[in-house]
């Protein structure tokens, strides 16, 4: 196989790409659920607004809000009542999960990628991310989880704009042991993250996620503010593909770079294992619940 040629689609001719296709769908819901996470000032007025013009989507929020994952004693019938009953923090959290699994439906797994197992591990990394962010920087994590959502949506759109390159990309990772954004280059020029940034800087996203989608491979590329945002989901995204929690024969980076995060940002291992712990736990009972399907 011929590694050095390149694909004709530029990174900027790929993100012109995004705009004329169904990906593009999710901008309006995504774009107006992250400027209510990043500002607290957001009224339940705004959130109920946003989703019930989207009626499939309500029905499906309804599913998930009725799931005995978030079991409460009465049915919930209305965006409303799932506002009183579960929060406005997890419903923000239900939306955006259930507008980004669109993006994921059909496809074939080819090669030891999957785009249910992409899935699987955006959620993985952003429950371990929110994780971190609650348990041990007594915060809240709503970026954390929507940077865990979305680190890797650099990915699904090269899957679904450059079907053939994708396939090679992932062909020669099967054969030879390599790291995605390698192989990603060598075929395309550019890597996911690179799509990602450009994505999330033409969708207006807040700054800090910008830089999680961007630099989660080289958090030491991030603006200094963020850069202990993005080592958290650099953290998150290496435990969970430890875990199992992959969707490509992908050869981690050296642990001592690893090692070095945990340790810039004061974590404990043990704490660290409890907490990984935990959302293997969450995890189990999201996806016996139906709650991963696409
Ligand atoms: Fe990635
Ligand atoms: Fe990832």
């Amino acid at each position: 196989m011929d590694v050095s040629k390149k694909t004709d689609v530029s990174l900027v001719g790929l993100l012109d790409l995004v705009e004329a296709s169904s990906i593009a769908s999710i901008k309006g819901t995504v774009s107006g659920i992250l400027s209510l996470i990043s500002d607290p000032a957001t009224s339940s007025f705004d959130l109920v607004q946003l989703i019930e013009v989207d009626p499939p989507l309500t029905a499906k929020i309804l599913r998930v809000a009725n799931s005995s994952y978030y079991a409460t004693s009465k049915t919930i019938s209305d965006i409303q009542q799932a506002l009183i009953w579960i929060g406005s923090d997890t419903l923000k959290e239900i939306i955006l999960a259930q507008k980004m699994s669109e993006l994921y439906r059909g496809g074939t797994p080819v090669h030891g990628y999957s785009r249910l197992q992409l899935w699987r591990h955006s959620l993985a990394v952003a429950l371990l991310a929110k994780a971190i962010y609650r348990r041990e920087f007594g915060e809240k994590g709503n970026n954390a989880y929507a940077a865990g959502l979305m680190h890797d949506i650099g990915v699904i759109v090269e899957d679904q704009l450059l079907p053939q390159e994708f396939m090679q990309l992932v062909q020669a990772m099967e054969d030879t042991p390599q790291s995605l954004s390698g192989s990603e280059t060598s075929f395309l020029g550019y890597d996911h993250c690179l799509v990602g940034m450009g994505l999330a800087e033409k969708w207006n996203f807040p700054d800090e996620l910008m830089d999680g989608i961007g630099f989660h491979h080289n958090p030491e590329g991030a603006r200094e503010e963020h850069r202990m945002f993005v080592k958290t989901i650099f953290i998150a995204d290496y435990l969970m593909f430890e875990q199992g929690y992959g969707y490509v024969p992908v050869k981690l980076p050296d642990r001592e770079i690893l090692q070095q995060y945990v340790g810039d940002l004061g974590l404990q291992w043990y704490a660290l294992r409890a907490i990984v712990a935990l959302v293997r736990e969450e995890l189990g009972k999201i996806e016996q619940k139906g709650y991963l399907a696409v």
